[in-house]
C-alpha cells in the first residue's frame, strides 16, 4: 500500500480513547436510514435483524453480484440497488446515516471507514478487519469522529456469553490463570487449497473487479472464492482464527478486560503464501488485569482439530470438551463456555450438577424441589438482547455500544496478530503495541498490513 511510514507511526500509537462530541441521527423522532453493503447470506441476516428495529429503515442496498439481491428485494421492495458501495454512498449523500457492512473480510475496512468519513455510523462484520493496522485505523477513525458502531459478533449480546461473563467476574472460579479457547475448522478447510485455480469466465451478474476491490488483481475461479469459501485465502478471509476468533474470544476479553496483547506465538502446520494454515495452536499472553492471577494471562488457540489438554477442565467421567468454546482455568474451579451454550462450572463436586437450560426452566415450571446442588442455576442467568438493535439505538439516542470499535478494534487486533504469528512458527513475537512493532522480529511487521490495489488505497485515519 501507499502507506508511508510516517503516516504509520503517526497513527499507529493510540491516542487517548474518549469519544468527542455525541454524533446523533438528525432526528431523534426520526429513522435510522440505513444502506447495507452485501445484501446476501450474512448480510441479509443483517439487513432482516437490524430492519427489524422500529426505527430503523433501510434505503439502499449495495451488492457485487446482481443474482444476490433477491431476498433483500423481497423483505423492501424497490429500494435502489448498487454494485460499488462508493458510488452508493455518493448518490445517498444525506439520504443516509447508517452502513451495515457484511462483505468478505478483505472489504471490511474501506467500505466502513469510508462512511464513517461521512459521518455515518458503522455496523461492520467479524472479524472487523483484515488486518492488524486496519484494526487500529477503524478504532482511531471512531473516536475521531464519534459515531456509534458496533462489531458483528452477535453473540456477544446473547444469554450463554453474558451469563459467562458474570460469572468470572463475580469471581465463582475466582481469579482466572489461564485460558483455552478452541474451534475444529481448518483455515483452509472450505477449498483444501494451497494453490491457486485455474482461471474461469466470470458468471453473469458479478462484477469480478468490484469483489476484489483492495486486493491484488487475480483471476475468478468458480467454487473456490465467491461466495463463502474467500474464507481460506490470505488475499480475502481470515482462516479459522478470523472467522471463529471475534466470537469465541469474545467473551475472554469481555469477562478478563484485556486489551492489547505482550506478545504472541504460533505452532502451525501447512503455512503458506496463499491460504490460511491447516491447524494451529496461538497463544497471546496480555497483562493481567483485576480478574486474573498475576502480572500477565496466558491465552491459548487451537484450531484445526487441535484441543487442550481436556484434563485442565476437570470434567466428570464420560464427558467431553465442547465441540468448540473455551474453558477459563480459575483458582476455585473451571469454566467451560461452548460455542453457544451456558457455561458450566467443574468440579460437579463443589459445584453441583451442571442441568441443561431446559431441564433448570422445566423444574422452575413443575415447582419441582430439588436437593441436588445446581452448578449454573436460573438466578445466574443474564439475558440476552438483540445486538442489532443495541447498535440502532446507539445510533439515534447517542449512548455507547458495549461492542463498539474501542472494544471490537483491540479484540480483532489480537485475532489478526494471531494470524501473523502463524506465519512464523515457533517464534514468539513480542508485541510493542502503541508503537505496532514487533522490535525482536522487524521482517513480521509487513504482515500487519497488505498490499492494497492501485485506486483502492485509503489514508490513516486523521491524515
Ligand atoms: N456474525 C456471524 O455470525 C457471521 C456469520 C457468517 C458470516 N459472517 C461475516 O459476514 C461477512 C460475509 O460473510 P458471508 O458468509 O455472508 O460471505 P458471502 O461471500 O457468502 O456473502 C457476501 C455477500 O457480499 C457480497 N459482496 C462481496 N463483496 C462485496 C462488495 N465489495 N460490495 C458489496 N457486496 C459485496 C457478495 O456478493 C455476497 O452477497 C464476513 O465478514 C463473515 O466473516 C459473520
Amino acid at each position: 500500500m501507499t502507506l508511508s511510514r510516517r503516516h504509520f507511526l503517526a497513527t499507529a500509537a493510540v491516542a487517548t480513547l474518549g469519544f468527542p462530541a455525541l454524533v446523533r441521527a438528525r432526528n431523534l423522532n426520526s429513522q435510522l436510514q440505513i444502506a447495507a453493503v452485501g445484501a446476501d447470506a450474512k448480510g441479509f441476516d443483517d439487513i432482516k435483524e437490524i430492519g427489524s428495529h422500529p426505527k430503523a429503515k433501510y434505503v439502499a442496498f449495495c451488492d457485487i453480484d446482481a443474482n444476490r439481491f433477491a431476498h433483500a428485494e423481497a423483505k423492501y421492495p424497490g429500494l435502489p440497488r448498487f454494485a460499488d458501495f462508493r458510488e452508493m454512498y455518493a448518490k445517498l449523500g444525506d439520504g443516509f446515516d447508517a452502513v451495515s457492512v457484511s462483505t468478505p473480510d478483505h472489504m471490511h475496512a474501506l467500505a466502513t471507514i469510508t462512511a464513517m468519513r461521512l459521518k455515518k455510523h458503522a455496523y461492520c462484520q467479524k472479524p472487523l478487519t483484515h488486518t492488524v493496522w486496519e484494526a487500529r485505523q477503524l478504532r482511531l477513525e471512531a473516536a475521531r469522529t464519534g459515531v456509534r458502531t458496533q462489531m458483528g459478533n452477535q453473540i456477544h449480546s446473547a444469554a450463554e456469553y453474558r451469563t459467562g461473563v458474570k460469572l468470572i467476574q463475580s469471581g465463582r472460579i475466582g481469579k482466572i490463570l489461564a485460558v483455552h479457547t478452541w474451534h475444529p475448522n481448518m483455515g483452509n478447510g472450505f477449498t483444501k487449497r494451497t494453490t491457486v485455480p485455474a482461471s474461469a469466465p466470470v458468471p453473469a451478474g458479478v462484477n469480478w473487479d468490484l469483489w476484489l476491490g483492495v486486493a491484488p488483481a487475480r483471476d475468478y475461479a468458480p467454487a473456490v472464492y465467491h461466495p463463502f469459501t474467500w474464507r481460506d485465502w490470505v488475499d480475502f478471509g481470515s482462516g479459522t482464527m478470523g472467522d471463529f476468533g471475534c466470537h469465541l474470544l469474545d467473551p475472554v476479553f469481555t469477562a478478563l478486560k484485556l486489551g492489547e496483547a505482550l506478545s504472541v506465538k504460533a505452532d502451525s502446520v501447512g503455512a503458506n503464501e496463499q491460504t490460511w494454515c491447516a491447524k494451529q495452536t496461538i497463544e497471546w499472553v496480555f497483562p493481567g488485569t483485576e480478574y486474573t492471577v498475576g502480572k500477565t494471562i496466558s491465552v491459548t488457540w487451537y484450531d484445526g482439530g487441535r484441543l487442550p489438554d481436556a484434563t485442565l477442565a476437570l470434567l466428570p467421567p464420560g464427558k467431553k470438551l465442547a465441540g468448540s468454546g473455551s474453558i477459563f482455568i480459575g483458582e476455585l474451579g473451571v469454566m467451560m463456555l461452548p460455542h453457544v451454550g451456558m457455561p458450566q462450572l467443574f468440579p460437579e463436586e463443589k459445584f453441583g450438577k451442571n442441568l441443561n437450560p431446559g431441564e433448570l426452566a422445566r423444574r422452575a415450571r413443575d415447582n419441582n424441589p430439588t436437593t441436588d446442588k445446581v452448578a449454573v442455576s436460573l438466578a445466574d442467568r443474564v439475558e440476552g438482547s438483540s445486538h442489532y438493535h443495541a447498535w440502532v439505538d446507539a445510533a439515534l439516542d447517542g449512548h455507547e455500544t458495549t461492542d463498539n470499535f474501542a472494544y471490537a478494534g483491540p479484540l480483532t487486533e489480537a485475532v489478526q496478530l494471531g494470524n501473523v504469528a502463524s506465519r512464523f512458527s515457533g517464534v514468539k513475537l513480542i508485541w510493542d503495541a502503541a508503537n505496532m512493532k514487533f522490535p525482536t522480529k522487524p521482517e513480521a511487521e509487513a504482515l500487519l498490513t497488505k498490499t492494497y490495489r492501485k485506486g483502492w488505497e485509503f489514508k490513516p485515519s486523521g491524515a
